[in-house]
């Protein structure tokens, strides 16, 4: 058998910028101009030695600077369509050291279906600090354009929001803070989409943020966050910030995050493609109450869903008819939906989200309902997921 010549000729010239697949496996990362290494070493190093004084290699003490966190740094940017990256010691920490750009006395209007710690940091610790926070659903633009003020610095959303999977019009939101008199920034907590689903920044977003720990990173083996972003200024002050504060990410976990981009995108469209399988089996069990999946055609920003993102993503959200109890059986009783707090890892999980990772907001107005059942859902076969879900399914 003879095969077919490869059509060469219709292959066009790289004038084009590389797709979000390409970016993931080469942005940021060069060969090491030591040793030609093909994989970013890890400059496992807290200092580095100088020629004289003030003579370096553009590196003086690894809070300041680190090459492996570097090519992070510069990778994250390239894939999120920024001109600067930045990373930290977790998610939380990156979310914090923006929440410096607001001073005493102005105003944030945040998601009110947000990850439970953000909202803590919000309400728990920046409060006390004088900042001023409103709640409200960001799906809403209506209620987010009445709630502006005069002091109102930034708008903070997180699209698909955590749990709940709601979806917010970005793009719609930037228009609002445009024609607002106080032009605040907007935010985008870009974590249950990653840069291969959703790219914020060109929807006119000033600040794309991410728990590196999910989706990027992939394998649940680290804990980091990053900033992206293209102002200047605004960076220049971030990076300060950065150094000043010190929630910097080790060596070893920039170089988890880095081998955990390389498979992005393969990875998220798998997630896509089992989430989707999974939500349509639970749509149709006689025991589930609703699932929530932006895959999904009932749900209610399904459309802006389809065109703000790629894919559904890989997060669901279900409730059953029966009790919380019977609840709290099922999240136990699955084999390869492990029981555990976090997502966006190739393993499945399985969580009760107001008493796991929603705990922290139990009592406050952003309280999630007991019932509600979140899965992170993994890269197994989608018909182990399925049966381990129908088998767990008969324990209620
Ligand atoms: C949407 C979202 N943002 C931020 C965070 C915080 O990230 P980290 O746990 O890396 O601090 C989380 C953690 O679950 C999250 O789900």
């Amino acid at each position: 058998m003879t095969l077919a010549p490869t059509p060469h000729s219709d292959l066009k010239p790289m004038t084009h910028s590389p797709h979000l697949e390409t970016l993931a496996i080469h942005a940021g990362q060069k060969p090491d101009p030591a040793t030609g290494a093909i994989m970013t070493p890890i400059y496992q190093t807290s200092t580095y030695v100088q020629s004289g004084v003030g003579e370096h290699k553009g590196y003086e003490y690894s809070r300041t600077g680190n090459p492996t966190r570097a090519a992070l740094e510069a990778g994250l940017a390239e894939l999120e369509g920024g001109k600067y990256g930045l990373a930290f010691s977790s998610g939380m920490a990156a979310i914090d050291t923006l929440l410096r750009l607001v001073a005493a006395g102005e105003h944030v209007v945040a998601g009110d279906d947000v990850y439970g710690g953000t909202h803590r940091l919000f309400d728990k610790v920046l409060k006390a600090y004088g900042l001023e926070f409103s709640f409200v659903d960001t799906a809403d633009l209506d209620r987010v354009r009445a709630l502006l003020r005069p002091n109102t610095k930034l708008i903070w959303l997180e699209t698909p929001s955590n749990p709940r999977l709601r979806i917010t019009d970005i793009a719609g939101v930037v228009e609002i803070a445009r024609s607002h008199v106080s032009r605040p920034w907007v935010g985008v907590d870009n974590t249950f989409a990653s840069p291969y689903l959703q790219r914020p920044l060109e929807l006119g977003a000033d600040f794309v943020v991410h728990s590196t720990t999910k989706y990027l990173g992939g394998h649940s083996d680290l804990v980091g966050g990053a900033l992206i972003l293209s102002d200047e200024a605004a960076y220049e002050r971030l990076k300060f910030l950065q150094n000043a504060v010190g929630a910097v990410p080790g060596p070893m976990d920039c170089f988890l995050a880095l081998r955990g981009i390389k498979t992005l995108a393969v990875r998220m469209d798998r997630h896509a493609e089992n989430a989707q399988a999974v939500a349509e089996f639970l749509a149709d069990h006689p025991k589930v109450q609703q699932v929530i999946y932006p895959g999904l055609q009932d749900h209610p920003q399904h459309e802006l869903a389809m065109r703000q993102m790629r894919n559904g993503g890989g997060m669901v959200c279900f409730t059953l008819y029966a009790d919380e109890a019977s609840a709290r059986r099922l999240v136990a009783a699955t084999r390869y939906f492990a029981l555990a707090e976090s997502l966006g890892g190739v393993e499945s999980l399985i969580e009760l989200a107001a008493a796991m990772t929603h705990a922290s907001v139990a009592g406050s107005g952003n309280a999630v309902e007991p019932g509600l059942i979140r899965l992170s859902v993994g890269l197994e076969h989608k018909n182990d997921l399925i049966a381990d879900l129908a088998n767990a399914l008969l324990e209620v």
